[in-house]
């Protein structure tokens, strides 16, 4: 069961996602966190940076796992999920630098980085708090609509759709990677709590199909409603067409 909370936009929903992960840590110094990345998640990593400045939140302890990463994209290009966690989150979180996971995109050999991934994260999970955007298509992570889903860390060639879509983060579509790492359904699906964020108009279409669909590979999103604590957080643009 998904339950659904609209605000009124993007910063309300960021403050409201926010009260979660202080919760969270208050209770648990050491949870371990899953997080996303996209343009959805960056008014949340604002207001957790400012609740940290205010000392209202400590990460010194959390254990953070992302959820996906390019492949072939050096870190240090703009676009990479590990350039954008350090730019939008981790320079000024105080969260030790042994404990940002990130899947490798740029590993000599891919199989082996998803099955460290894979195994760093049993280790440490299950994840207490996971983080979820959703693309238009209806992925999470970079778990894309297919006939079948993998439970694991696994190499996924981008679809169409979402090489379109993350376009308008490169200066040309032929500069998206073609290839990504993404954790499998199995973590997302095994973390205690999920929240999972939408915002904007553009979210409107999937946001319906997510709430009025069965469960589907045709729309990863649509496994959530197996989960027992997902938490869909939208804004009233993105709740729309409900
Ligand atoms: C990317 C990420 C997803 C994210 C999605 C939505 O493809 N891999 O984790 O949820 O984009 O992005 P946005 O928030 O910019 O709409």
């Amino acid at each position: 069961m998904i339950k659904i909370e609209i605000v009124k936009d993007a910063g309300a929903a960021a403050k409201v996602a926010a009260t979660h992960y202080k919760s969270l840590l208050n209770d648990k110094a050491n949870a371990v966190l899953g997080l996303a990345t996209g343009s959805t998640p960056i008014p949340l990593y604002k207001e957790l940076l400012e609740l940290h400045s205010e000392n209202a939140i400590d990460f010194s302890q959390s254990i953070c796992f992302n959820l996906d990463e390019y492949c072939d994209l050096p870190n240090t290009h703009r676009e990479s999920y590990a350039n954008f966690m350090y730019e939008q989150f981790y320079h000024l979180a105080n969260v030790e630098e042994n404990n940002r996971h990130i899947p490798d995109g740029n590993a000599h050999d891919l199989e082996k980085e998803c099955e460290r991934y894979n195994d760093l994260l049993s280790q440490h999970g299950p994840i207490d708090l996971q983080l979820l955007g959703i693309g238009r298509n209806g992925h999470i992570g970079f778990n894309e609509p297919n006939t079948e889903l993998k439970a694991g860390t696994h190499i996924v060639k981008l679809s169409e759709a979402t090489v379109k879509d993350n376009s308008r983060f490169f200066e040309e579509e032929e500069e998206v990677p073609a290839f990504a790492i993404s954790v499998g359904m199995k973590s997302i699906l095994s973390s205690k709590k999920i929240i999972l964020l939408a915002i904007g108009e553009e979210k409107a279409k999937i946001v319906h199909a997510l709430m009025h669909s069965g469960i589907t590979t045709l729309l990863p999103a649509s496994f959530l409603h197996i989960h027992t604590n997902v938490t869909l957080i939208c804004d009233e643009a993105a709740a729309s067409l409900l």
